[in-house]
């Protein structure tokens, strides 16, 4: 079903859906270079709207921005009042926001640094790896594609021209049945998934790659590092970010994912080998349900970390 909603926010005002359009010779549309952020908004307990960490999620599309030396033409508190404001255009609830920022048509050419345009698309977005997935948890392989060099790209930056590596190695596990694919770094060390970050638990431990690793250092992933360390001895364990390779997450006790799209999705299999007893494990079952809370704004200690759409 094509994604859709009423309007969209483009270089500073609404514009009904259909026409906020753009040249074909649009820069970012031939060569890649453009950033772009993925949030969410939630209703609440009360009824209220509210989005997930917004104003992180906009300081990282301007770091994604200072990293691409690309000069986004509006201040930050513009691209968060605009956020809410296209929920409300939009009369929005449970959503996603694309806030993207672009070069546009112009000059030709790699060396061309052409005006940069911004738009704000939000629309409703299920959960991104299924109910089920959620529930029951996905089968994921391994990809054989590496997650790009940290010497040859920028992986703290959501720039749109890497994702085409993510995209591939999304087809390819699709085309062979499993819901995701697992990027391993250049020397075997599990990295993410395609737009998620990866955690294990074994023996009480869990683990996720440290921030400096081939890894986009997720919200969602400091969401739930935040949740698991002030929880840890409620929950019995003891958090580490540390790599670890194949053959450790082979033998986890349980396996999740973390990201705006995917929120906290247990991996059941990968590539063929059942992690612990082959659904959500018990600690995954345990954030999830902390993470679904914070986001609906049920637990008072993480409500700074709702925008209300007013
Ligand atoms: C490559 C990659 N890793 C991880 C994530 C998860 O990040 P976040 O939790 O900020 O959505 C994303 C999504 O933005 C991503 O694109």
């Amino acid at each position: 079903m094509a994604t859709t909603s009423k309007e969209i926010w483009i270089d500073g005002e609404f514009r009904p859906w259909a026409d906020a359009n753009v040249h074909v010779m649009t820069h970012t549309l031939h060569y890649g270079l453009g950033v772009f952020e993925g949030i969410r908004a939630y209703q609440g307990a009360t009824g209220n709207v509210a989005v997930f960490r917004l104003a992180e999620h906009i300081d990282r599309l301007f770091d994604s921005a200072k990293v691409a030396r690309m000069e986004i033409p509006f201040e930050p508190e513009t691209l968060v009042k605009a956020c809410l404001e296209s929920i409300r255009v939009n009369d929005l609830k449970d959503c996603y926001l694309r806030p993207l920022a672009f070069y546009s048509d112009g000059e030709v050419g790699l060396g061309a640094v052409n005006p940069v345009r911004v738009s704000i698309s939000s629309f409703p977005w299920g959960t991104y790896l299924g109910k089920d997935g959620l529930e029951k948890g996905i089968r994921a392989k391994i990809s054989t594609l590496s997650r790009q060099h940290l010497g040859s790209n920028f992986l703290r930056a959501k720039i749109c021209g890497q994702y085409t590596t993510s995209i591939l190695a999304k087809r390819e596990a699709l085309r062979e049945g499993y819901q995701e694919a697992i990027f391993l770094d250049s020397n075997g060390y599990c990295t993410e998934g395609t737009g998620e970050n990866l955690f294990m638990i074994k023996d009480g431990v869990l683990k996720t790659p440290p921030e400096r690793s081939a890894i986009l250092p997720g919200i969602t992933r400091n969401t739930v590092l935040t949740l698991a360390r002030d929880h840890a001895e409620e929950l019995g364990i003891e958090i580490r970010e540390e790599s670890f390779a194949r053959d450790e997450l082979l033998l986890a006790d349980e396996v999740f994912l973390t990201g705006t799209a995917a929120e906290v999705t247990p991996i059941r299999e990968v590539g063929g080998s059942t992690i612990g007893e082959g659904g959500r494990g018990p600690i995954t079952t345990q954030l999830q349900k902390k993470y679904f809370d914070a986001v609906a704004g049920k637990i008072d200690k993480y409500r700074d970390w709702l925008a209300p759409v007013e």
